[in-house]
Parts: structure tokens; C-alpha cells; sequence
């Protein structure tokens, strides 16, 4: 069942480049400069009176999360809330008819965003369901679904299920631009093309697993892990961090970049790892900077960045590189190398990776 692979979470790990094709593709017609949702029933006229967007989610959805708030007001313009489930619903949020909440679940069952959901639909508002097990709850209760087409996902660990969300979270960004009439025709076809380079593009990270396994065993026996990133890498560095403290057991926090010279940086000492997220291009030189400040306190740097951003490659002193795409889908490419460095180092550890301590797979009560 593991296809030769040691874990199913490398086993998925490897899956992504077929993940993203099948999440993908249905959705992009070569013969309709459109994207087709099958199962989504919003229409434009409610769509135009959405005044505010909310996206709810637990734990690595929630990062999904983080990506779609960016995306929409980035080339949509409606405000949006992205925020962990547990909390949403216990704060008598403000949503009505003109409310729309994304809700991003792989498993359909997890209790707070459930929770969530029925508050959503009780206040009037339009829920669509970003979901991978069909026919779970929350694809049953919301109003519309838009599948990731992942397939089972077995590892405690979310790797191609974050992959097929963020897929997801693109079409539906970019959909909703087009409703509104704030994206091209153009526009459109240029993204389209983006889109359907990806699943090689995966395939060309994935093709640097033993170099990220080398730098897994250099950084091994790190006891604080810092993720930083700006824009749509932080949100990155999020996923990055958890990961690592799931199925490695290390110390991981993310941070934005910019937060760093307000507390955190005291916390930098020499051997400290500081893993520096550079993909999202407009922010580059701003992130550069900080990992400056770290590395002139004695961290170790590891950065993750496009392939021809080579100058980073004389501040920070290892780098995986990824491949240059449209600005909206660097935050898959970017996160695949943190997915495949936390496996090494939890396997190198010598824990159970597939079923990590203390955590289950679909969290059913609250
Ligand atoms: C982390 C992980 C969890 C889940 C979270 C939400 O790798 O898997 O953080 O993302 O429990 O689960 P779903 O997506 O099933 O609602």
C-alpha cells in the first residue's frame, strides 16, 4: 500500500505533481476561457452583494486559509477574515446574508469548523466547502462543495491535502475575481497557463529530496527552529513550523518576517536555524534584509527561494531553490521543500511519522 515508500507521508509526499494535476485540471476547460465549479451555486447577483468573505478552518487548513485571504483581496477586493475555527466560534461573529464563509477541511469532520459552519448558515450566509472526503459532514451541511481531488490521505501529517486546498483556494480566488469583473479575459488565460505548468514544476522540487534530506541531517539536532516569511510566505512558514513540531517533535515557530525586531530576535542565538521563506518576490528584499539581521546573530540560515534569486545564496548559507511561477501559486512550491525536510528529520529522529504522538487524524470533538 506504500508503494515501495517507507511512509505514506513520503508516499504522498510524491503524489503532489498527480494531486495537483487532478485538482486542477477538471477545472480548467482548454476549450473555455473560464473556470467551471461544478458543485458551486453562487451566483454572480449574490456574489456582488458579498461585503465581507470569512475563511474558517483548523490547524494546516488553516494556513489554506491564510493563502485565500491574501489571494481574494489581493485581485477581488472584498475584505477577508481567515481565522482558526475554535475561536471564530466562540465570538459571536458578525455575518449575514451578504456574508460569505469558506470553510477548508480535508477530512469533513473536524468538530470547530463544523461548529462554525452552522453558525454561518444560521446567520443567512452562503458556505462553500473547500473538502476532500466526499460525502463527510461538512461537504453534506455546506452549501456548495469544491472537492480537492487528493484521494485518501493516510499520514497523520497533511501534505497533499494542504497541496490540493491551496490548488483549490487558487481557482476559487481567481474565480470569484472573474465574477466580479476584476480579472481579464487575458489575464485569465496567462493564469491558466501558470496553472497547468505546476504539476511539473512540483515534480522538479520533489527532484531535490536527497540535497533537502542532506540539509535535514546537517540541521538535525537544532533545538529552536524559526520560520520567517512576508506575504504569502508567511503564511508558508506557518505550515512550515507546524509540520516540523508535529512529526519531528522540535521547537518550530513561525514569525512575520517584519515582527521579528519586535521581541522575537532576542531569542536568536548562535546555531539557532532560521529558516528563511523568499518566494513571494515583491516582499524579497524586505525578508532578505531581516534574515541579515539573523544571521549577523549567529543563526544558521536556510532559505528557500526562486530558482534565479541566486544572490541569496551569499547571505544565507544553504538554499533550496524552487521553480519561478506566477506570484499567486508560489506558496505551493515554496512549502513542498518544508514538507520534505520535516520527514528526514523526523525519521532521522527515529519517530513514528506516519502516526505522530498525541495527535489524530480527524478531531472530531472539540
Ligand atoms: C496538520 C494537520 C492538522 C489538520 C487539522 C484540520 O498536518 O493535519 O492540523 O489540518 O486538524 O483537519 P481537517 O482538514 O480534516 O479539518
Amino acid at each position: 500500500q506504500k508503494d515501495g515508500y517507507d511512509h505514506y507521508m513520503l508516499k504522498e509526499i510524491f503524489e503532489q505533481p498527480k494531486v495537483v494535476k487532478d485538482t486542477l485540471a477538471p477545472r480548467l476547460p482548454m476549450d473555455q476561457d473560464d473556470i467551471v465549479l461544478d458543485n458551486i451555486t453562487l451566483t454572480k447577483e449574490v456574489l456582488e452583494k458579498i461585503n465581507k468573505i470569512y475563511i474558517v478552518a483548523c490547524g494546516t487548513a488553516s494556513y489554506t486559509g491564510l493563502v485565500g485571504k491574501y489571494l481574494i483581496e489581493r485581485v477581488a477586493r472584498i475584505p477577508v477574515v481567515a481565522e482558526v475555527a475554535s475561536e471564530f466560534r466562540y465570538r459571536d461573529p458578525i455575518m449575514d446574508e451578504n456574508t460569505l464563509m469558506i470553510v477548508v477541511s480535508q477530512s469533513g469532520e473536524t468538530a470547530d469548523t463544523l461548529a462554525a459552519l452552522r453558525l454561518a448558515k444560521q446567520a443567512g450566509a452562503h458556505v462553500i466547502g473547500i473538502v476532500n472526503v466526499v460525502g463527510s459532514t461538512i461537504s453534506r451541511d455546506a452549501d456548495d462543495v469544491l472537492y480537492t481531488l487528493a484521494g485518501p490521505e493516510i499520514a497523520v501529517a497533511s501534505t497533499k491535502a494542504y497541496s490540493a486546498q491551496l490548488c483549490a483556494m487558487y481557482l476559487l480566488s481567481i474565480k470569484i475575481a472573474m465574477e466580479l469583473g476584476k480579472l481579464s479575459k487575458d489575464a485569465f488565460i496567462e493564469l491558466r497557463k501558470e496553472l497547468y505548468l505546476l504539476p511539473e514544476k512540483v515534480s522538479q522540487v520533489l527532484s531535490q529530496v536527497d540535497d533537502i534530506k542532506a540539509l535535514a541531517d546537517k540541521y538535525i539536532n537544532s533545538k529552536n527552529v524559526f520560520y520567517i516569511g512576508r506575504g504569502l510566505d508567511f503564511a508558508v512558514s506557518m505550515e512550515g513550523a507546524l509540520k516540523l513540531k508535529e512529526i519531528a517533535y522540535l521547537h518550530a515557530e513561525p514569525y512575520a518576517a517584519g515582527e521579528l525586531k519586535h521581541g522575537p530576535i532576542a531569542l536568536i542565538e548562535d546555531n539557532s536555524l532560521l529558516v528563511g521563506l523568499t518566494a513571494h518576490e515583491e516582499l524579497y528584499d524586505k525578508t532578505v534584509s531581516n534574515i541579515k539581521e539573523v544571521k549577523a546573530r549567529g543563526a544558521n540560515v536556510l532559505a528557500i527561494a526562486l530558482e534565479d534569486n541566486k544572490d541569496i545564496s551569499k547571505i544565507a548559507d544553504d538554499v533550496i531553490y524552487v521553480p519561478r511561477t506566477h506570484w499567486m501559486f508560489t506558496s505551493l512550491l515554496a512549502n513542498i521543500p518544508q514538507q520534505i525536510f520535516a520527514y528526514y528529520i523526523s525519521v532521522g529522529l527515529g519517530h513514528d511519522v506516519d502516526k505522530p504522538r498525541n495527535l489524530a487524524k480527524s478531531v472530531t470533538v472539540e
